[in-house]
């Protein structure tokens, strides 16, 4: 790679339209992130058609306001799995864009930048994974844990089986009348509640490295059909509990299992306060690191996108394997090793 080397990322895949440019792998210059939140907010979810119109409308700005005057030695995008509207919003902007500065263009797997995104500290990549490590992919969208042996070496370990984590906050907080997104506001009503007022499962599935939350949603709803007085920051302190114990118990297991001595966690849901206490301590007294995300880039951005691409452009490199490009946009991308 050249002396000096810009990247310009783009994130389109869900329900952010970012833009981001970084310097040198090392030093994040900008990244503009649009939420389309007021958008869902009245369906309680993200609705895919009005997703794709906003990345849309959007993208053109967030993209100058990202790019000021700098100049760039590639575009980088978010290539799956996704929105398949947003993603084609994407990949047309970044295309555009490379093919008119004539640089290279790469697509990156979404959920690879969550887990890049822990390298970042205030701005600037501090590199601080350490390999080989387990790691809990867990937003809206997914909630997955991998093996993971170096930057661009993984094994799928399991994926959940229903709702992912943050899919299950959102239908609780809507079973409440809480408003989208959900995550945030359970988590409010939760420091006001007991943790242990009711005995929501844990659904741990022995024998697999699979999650299945919809079975937590149900028994938060049958609870609320049963009961008339029912306390909400008790209901979600509760719900709240099993879902943080499910998701570190599951993770620690399969650090355990695989004998590693790091976890990384990223994604929207990696946000939550309990979660990141609760895998902190636990992890610590089994004599593990854990790094998780910054709060501001754990759910959706475009700096996670471009240091995914830089991490891959420098394997490449370092490596002389072929480099693949991966620009074809895919809905349900898996995660595959470089
Ligand atoms: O990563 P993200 O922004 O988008 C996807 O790629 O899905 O994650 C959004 C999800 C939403 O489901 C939201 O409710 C959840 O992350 N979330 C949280 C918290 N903050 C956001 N869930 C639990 N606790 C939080 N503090
Ligand atoms: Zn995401």
């Amino acid at each position: 790679m050249k002396q000096s080397f810009t990247i310009l990322g783009i994130e389109s895949t869900c329900d952010e339209t970012s833009a981001a440019v970084l310097q040198d792998g090392k030093k994040l210059l900008s990244n503009v992130i649009y939420s389309q939140i007021d958008e869902h907010k009245k369906y309680h979810g993200v609705v895919p058609e009005l997703a794709s119109r906003a990345h849309a409308a959007k993208i053109a700005t967030v993209i100058s306001e990202a790019l000021q005057n700098y100049t760039i030695d590639c575009v980088a995008f978010a290539s799956g799995p996704g929105l398949p509207g947003g993603l084609m919003v994407g990949r047309v902007a970044a295309e555009t864009l490379a093919a008119y500065k004539q640089v290279p263009l790469i697509g990156v797997n979404h959920l690879e930048g969550h887990i890049f995104a822990c390298d970042f500290e205030n701005g600037e990549v501090k590199d601080r994974l350490r390999f080989p490590l387990v790691a809990l992919v867990v937003s809206g969208g997914h909630t997955e844990l991998w093996y993971v042996k170096n930057y661009g070496q993984y094994k799928v370990l399991g994926k959940t089986r229903d709702d992912a984590a943050g899919e299950a906050f959102d239908k609780v907080a809507r079973l409440l009348g809480l408003p989208y997104p959900g995550g945030p506001q359970v988590s409010a009503q939760a420091l006001k509640g007991r943790r242990d007022a009711i005995a929501f499962p844990r659904p741990l599935l022995p024998g697999t490295w699979e999650f299945s939350f919809s079975g937590i949603k149900t028994a938060v709803s049958y609870y609320l059909r049963d009961h008339q007085n029912f306390s909400i920051p008790d209901v979600c302190a509760s719900f709240e509990t099993a879902m943080v114990d499910t998701l570190v118990t599951k993770t620690l297991q399969a650090a355990k299992k695989y004998k590693v001595n790091y976890i990384a966690v990223g994604g929207g849901v990696a946000a939550n306060s309990l979660l990141r206490e609760t895998m902190q301590t636990r992890a610590k007294e089994q004599g593990k690191t854990v790094f998780f995300v910054e709060r501001k880039l754990s759910s959706d951005n475009a700096a996670m996108i471009a240091l995914a691409a830089y991490k891959k452009l420098e394997y490449a490199q370092q490596t002389g394997k072929p480099f693949q490009a991966n620009i074809d946009i895919d809905p349900n991308m898996k995660v595959r090793s470089w």
